[in-house]
């Protein structure tokens, strides 16, 4: 991918998070969001190397990487309160099943710590496979 190709690609994932946003009136709701946002586009900078659709950089990969592990700490924090919005995806079993929620997060958090760091393609898929399993695991019982 060229140097130009990428910044459109990263320009619209600036212009998704900014969309999906619209219309969020709960300010607490729209920072979890935000958060979920970031984990989101860090996780496509990810997927756009291991597609080879842009090019490999072990730099580039493991500040996806922290990047990730950094806003999967401020999880527990964000969606401790039982906030709501018309637009909030969340699940109500969040908070009735609170323990379960903060391990999962703290799942994520494990497999994106500075100590699982990528310096291949071959580590690069494997990261992708465990994070992509931990985000799984979590929206299934907690993301309607
Ligand atoms: C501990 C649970 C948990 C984990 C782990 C988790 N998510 Fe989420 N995610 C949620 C919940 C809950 C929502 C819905 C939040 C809301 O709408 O209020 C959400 C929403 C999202 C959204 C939509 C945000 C928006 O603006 O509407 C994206 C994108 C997302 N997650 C990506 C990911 C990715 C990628 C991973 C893994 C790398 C991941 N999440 C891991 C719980 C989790």
């Amino acid at each position: 991918m060229t140097h130009f190709k990428t910044t459109i690609f990263a320009m619209t994932l600036v212009a998704t998070a900014a969309f999906a946003h619209d219309g969020v009136q709960n300010e607490a709701v729209h920072a979890r969001m935000t958060a979920m946002e970031t984990i989101g586009a860090n996780m496509k900078i990810l997927a756009g190397m291991a597609k080879g659709q842009s090019a490999f950089s072990a730099d580039a990969a493991n500040a996806a990487l922290v990047a990730i592990s950094d806003t999967a700490t401020t999880i527990p924090a964000l969606f401790e309160a039982q906030e709501d919005d018309p637009k909030s995806e969340a699940a109500d079993e969040i908070w009735t099943n609170w323990e379960d929620f903060v391990a999962k997060a703290v799942d994520l958090e494990t497999v994106t710590s500075p100590a699982n760091g990528i310096s291949d393609m071959a580590g690069l898929a494997a990261a992708m496979a465990t994070l992509g399993g931990t985000c799984k695991a979590c929206h299934r019982e907690y993301k309607l």
